[in-house]
């Protein structure tokens, strides 16, 4: 039988970003970064668009040169369809349609979120895939939900953040103490050599499997201007055990819900995915769980955690094998369900 080659597009947020997949092997993983919007403190949606449209021909040439694909070779076109930046995904999703219209190949809109999850039904030596049903963690600057996934595209969102998402509590928790944008990856490298235990932050009281993390974020705004009051080093001096602090109230959050939904589930295969799923606290914390709770646990290579396009090349990949296409009058969505 022939291979399947798809070609993926993901422009929904900051990261231009194009991969080629053979059947479910990725040949190609490309990502173009916007630096821009690190001295903004954020990402700016104009000035993502407008990047985009720059990054865009030049990033999937670059993942067809490294997969050694042809265009006449791609048996489809896939693009993340939403949810994100209306401004990026357009981008995106119009370049998608033009290029399945002029090869004449099939077109397949896929659900980012969706992506995060079925990201570990890549095929990579050292990592397992979860059977169904399993319990899917999406942590990303935009997103915090608990999903129970049933089969490819039977998913059921189970527990989700009521105000802000994991990544902006890392994010905002970094900009308080003085640390450029996004500040996760940089919380995490100081908590690395803190203690944990130096402060204590209390958790939010929410029912259910349902998140919040502003409380939080107030919090740690109030501790830190607090201390700063009486000693203007306070940052500075103790910047690692802050953030080890904050990590860890922040997994117990994250494993606390986990926990619970196991318990409610009865399912022990637990899989993260997203942006935050890079976190070392979060990735050793779960791999203990293992022996602890006699959980499978699946986390994903450290490529396909933050934003990346062959995520939404293995979606493309399996719903090209159920013949799920798109016509050319799909459009991008901000928001969208799982
Ligand atoms: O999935 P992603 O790339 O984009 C969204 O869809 O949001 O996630 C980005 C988020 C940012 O908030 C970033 O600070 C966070 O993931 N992040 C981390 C780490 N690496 C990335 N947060 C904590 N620890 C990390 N190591
Ligand atoms: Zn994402």
């Amino acid at each position: 039988q022939k291979p399947t080659y798809i070609l993926s597009i993901e422009s929904s947020c900051d990261d231009t970003a194009a991969a080629v997949l053979e059947n479910a092997k990725v040949l190609s993983n490309v990502v173009a970064r916007q630096a821009i919007h690190e001295e903004y403190g954020g990402v700016v949606p104009e000035l993502a668009s407008r990047a985009h449209q720059q990054n865009i021909v030049p990033v999937i040439d670059v993942a067809l040169k490294k997969a050694n694909i042809s265009r006449d070779q791609l048996s489809a076109v896939a693009f993340t369809q939403g949810p994100g930046l209306m401004g990026s995904l357009l981008v995106g999703t119009s370049f998608a349609k033009s290029m399945a219209l002029a090869l004449d190949i099939p077109l397949i809109a896929v659900n980012h979120m969706q992506a995060h999850i079925l990201a570990h039904f890549i095929d990579e030596e050292g990592f397992d895939k979860p059977d169904f049903p399993f319990l899917a963690m999406t942590i990303s600057g935009g997103h915090t939900q608990i999903v129970k996934v049933n089969s490819f595209f039977d998913m059921e969102v189970i527990g989700e953040t009521t105000d802000d998402a994991v990544g902006e509590a890392y994010d905002k928790s970094a900009k308080i103490l003085g640390l450029p944008y996004p500040g996760g990856p940089l919380v995490d490298k100081y908590a690395q050599q803190g203690n944990p235990k130096a402060y204590a932050f209390t958790k939010p009281k929410v029912p259910g499997l349902d998140f919040s993390f502003s409380g939080l974020k107030t919090q740690i705004l109030y501790f830190v201007q607090k201390n700063v009051a009486e000693n203007p080093d306070f940052i500075k001096d103790n910047m690692n055990d802050i953030c080890a602090s904050i990590q860890y109230t922040i997994i117990n959050i994250l494993m606390d819900k986990l926990k619970l939904a196991v318990k409610e589930t009865g399912i022990k295969q637990v899989a993260i995915g997203g942006g935050v799923s890079a976190n070392s606290g979060i990735r050793g914390t779960l791999k203990e769980a293992e022996k602890k709770y006699g959980w499978k646990t699946f986390i994903p290579k450290f490529e396909y955690t933050t934003d990346n396009a062959a995520m939404i090349g293995i979606v493309g990949y399996h719903k090209y094998l159920e013949h799920q296409f798109n016509d050319a009058s799909v459009t991008s969505k901000a928001r969208i369900e799982l």
